[in-house]
C-alpha cells in the first residue's frame, strides 16, 4: 500500500539529527560570515528542474539545500542586517517550527490543544497591549494581513454585516491615516473595494506623527461633502522613520468622531514590553484593533504576524459563515468554542501559534523588551555617530530603532551616490541597511531590530558608508 512514510526511520532519522546540528552551527556562527551574499547565476539555473516523478535520496536533497540555498538567503540572522524591518529568529523559535511542523495541526477550526496555544498567545498580545480580557484576535502571516482585517471589520462595523452581501451600497466610506502610513493601509482599502482614494494621507509633524488638526480638517471637510469617515489608521513605529503618533490623542479624536480606532503597530508594539519606551505608545490600549507582527522586533521566525480587538463579536460580523461542511457541535471533534476560521480569512491555517508561545515562555517578556530597548540603544549611539561626522547628515529623528542619514561628502549626486553605497555594503557583505526616500533625498535606512545587533555593528556600517562614500567620491573627482 502507497504511503509517504520512510519503511525504515534509521537513516532518515540520522539525517534528521544531521540537519539539526548543521542548524544550530548556522544560527551560532552567523557574525563570522558575510551578512548576504548574492547567488550565481549558475546556482539559480541549477535550481531549476522539471517536476521530479520519481523518489530522491534525501540525503541527496538535504546537500542540495545546503549547497544551493543555506548560504544565499536573506541575511537577516546576522548582526548587521539593518534592511527593511526584519527579525532575527532564535534558536528556540526554529525547533517550534519543527515540533509545528511535526504535528501538522490545523488551526482553521475543531476542538484541539493547538488552537488552546493560539488562543493563550492572544490573550498575551491583549495583556501586553492593555486590551480587556474579552479580547479577541487570530495570527496571520503578518501586518499587512492584520491591517487588512482591521479596515474590514471598521468598514463592517460601521455598514452592519449587510456589506458582506450587497458590498457597498453607494455609501461614500473615508478613512485616514498618516502621511508616513505603510503602504499596505493604501493597499487594504483597494483589496476591501473601498478604493486608495477614500484614504487621507494626513500630513504629519515635524517629528514624523500625525497632524490631529490636519486630521479633524480632513472629517469635517468629507462630511460637509456627504462622506461617511468611519476609520482611522495610527502608526505605532512608521515604516521609514519610526516615528510613534499620538494614540492617546488620536483615540479620543475617533471616539468623539464615531471613527473605528486601528493601530499599525507592525513592530512598534513590542516596544510595550521595554519600560522606558512603553510611554510612547500611551494609548495603544484604548484601541479598537492593533495589527503588528511577532516576527519582527519579538524575533519568533516567519511567518508571525497578530491582529488583536477589543471582542470577538466585530470579527465574527465580519467573517463568521455557516458552510454545512464546517459544521460545529456541541461535542466531539467539531465543538471547541470559537473557531479561528470565524475571526479571520483564512480556513486552513498553520500552527504559527506554538513559535510565539514557545519563544515566550523560554525567552521571557522582559528579555524581548531588552532587546528592543538595546535596538533602540543603538540606534541613539548611530544617531551620535552620524551627528558626530561632518561627511554624515542625518535625515530624520530618531524616535526608535530607526536611524536616516547619507554621505553628504560629495558636491553633487548624492543620491545616486548613497544608493551605490548601500548595495556596496551588501554585495562586500559588511552591512546590510537598506534605502527610502525623505523629502525626495535618497537616504540610508538602518532598522536595527535584530537582538544580535552590538556596537561594533553599527560603528562598522558607520565605517564602511565612509570608506565607499570617500572612494567613489575620490574616482568620481
Ligand atoms: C509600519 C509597518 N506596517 C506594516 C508593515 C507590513 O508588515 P508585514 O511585512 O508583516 O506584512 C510593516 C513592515 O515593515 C511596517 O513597518
Amino acid at each position: 500500500m502507497p504511503s509517504l512514510d520512510p519503511t525504515d526511520w534509521r537513516d532518515l532519522r540520522r539525517l534528521g539529527h544531521r540537519m539539526l546540528d548543521d542548524m544550530f552551527d548556522h544560527l551560532a556562527g552567523q557574525a563570522e560570515g558575510p551578512v548576504w551574499r548574492k547567488m550565481p547565476a549558475a546556482l539559480r539555473a541549477e535550481l531549476q528542474t522539471p517536476l521530479p516523478r520519481g523518489p530522491g535520496d534525501a540525503a541527496a536533497a538535504y546537500e542540495r539545500f545546503r549547497r544551493l540555498v543555506l548560504p544565499y538567503a536573506t541575511g537577516n540572522l546576522h548582526p548587521a542586517f539593518m534592511g527593511w524591518v526584519h527579525g532575527g529568529g532564535t534558536a528556540i523559535g526554529m525547533l517550534a517550527e519543527l515540533l509545528a511542523g511535526g504535528l501538522n495541526a490545523n488551526l482553521g477550526g475543531r476542538d484541539h490543544a493547538p488552537i488552546e496555544v493560539e488562543r493563550q498567545v492572544i490573550g498575551w498580545a491583549a495583556e501586553m497591549l492593555g486590551f480587556p480580557a474579552t479580547a479577541a484576535g487570530v495570527l496571520v502571516t503578518g501586518t499587512s494581513m492584520a491591517n487588512l482585517i482591521g479596515v474590514l471589520t471598521a468598514r463592517t462595523h460601521r455598514l452592519g454585516a449587510g456589506v458582506r452581501r450587497s458590498g457597498l451600497g453607494g455609501v461614500r466610506l473615508a478613512a485616514y491615516t498618516s502621511a508616513g502610513a505603510h503602504g499596505c493601509i493604501p493597499r487594504a482599502m483597494e483589496i476591501a473595494g473601498i478604493g486608495r482614494e477614500a484614504l487621507r494621507m494626513v500630513p504629519c509633524d515635524a517629528d514624523g506623527r500625525m497632524r490631529l488638526d490636519a486630521l479633524a480638517d480632513a472629517v469635517a471637510a468629507d462630511r460637509r461633502a456627504g462622506l461617511s469617515p468611519f476609520l482611522a489608521v495610527g502608526t505605532a513605529g512608521t515604516v521609514d522613520i519610526g516615528a510613534v503618533d499620538d494614540l492617546s490623542a488620536l483615540g479620543a479624536f475617533c471616539r468623539d468622531a464615531g471613527l473605528w480606532f486601528h493601530v499599525d503597530a507592525a513592530f512598534g508594539a513590542i516596544a510595550m514590553l521595554a519600560p522606558r519606551l512603553r510611554g510612547l505608545l500611551r494609548g495603544i490600549g484604548q484601541a479598537d484593533s492593533v495589527g503588528f507582527d511577532f516576527h519582527k522586533w519579538a524575533q519568533v521566525p516567519y511567518d508571525a504576524g497578530c491582529f488583536v480587538t477589543r471582542s470577538a463579536a466585530p470579527l465574527l460580523a465580519t467573517f463568521a459563515g455557516d458552510a454545512a461542511y464546517l459544521r460545529r457541535d456541541s461535542r466531539g471533534l467539531a465543538g471547541g468554542g470559537t473557531w479561528p476560521c470565524d475571526l479571520g480569512p483564512d480556513l486552513s491555517r498553520g500552527f504559527r501559534a506554538l513559535k510565539v508561545w514557545l519563544t515566550l515562555m523560554v525567552h521571557g517578556a522582559d528579555a524581548i523588551g531588552a532587546a528592543v530597548q538595546q535596538s533602540c540603544d543603538l540606534a541613539q549611539r548611530l544617531a551620535m555617530r552620524i551627528d558626530d561626522t561632518p561627511e554624515l547628515e542625518r535625515l530624520a529623528p530618531v524616535a526608535l530603532n530607526i536611524v536616516c542619514f547619507r554621505y553628504c561628502g560629495a558636491a553633487t549626486g548624492l543620491d545616486a551616490l548613497n544608493a551605490a553605497i548601500v548595495a556596496d555594503l551588501q554585495e562586500d557583505g559588511i552591512a546590510a541597511p537598506s534605502t527610502t526616500v525623505l523629502e525626495g533625498r535618497l537616504a540610508i535606512r538602518a532598522a536595527i531590530v535584530n537582538h544580535r545587533t552590538r556596537p561594533e555593528d553599527v560603528d562598522r556600517l558607520v565605517e564602511g558608508v565612509l570608506a565607499r562614500g570617500r572612494a567613489r567620491s575620490a574616482l568620481a573627482a
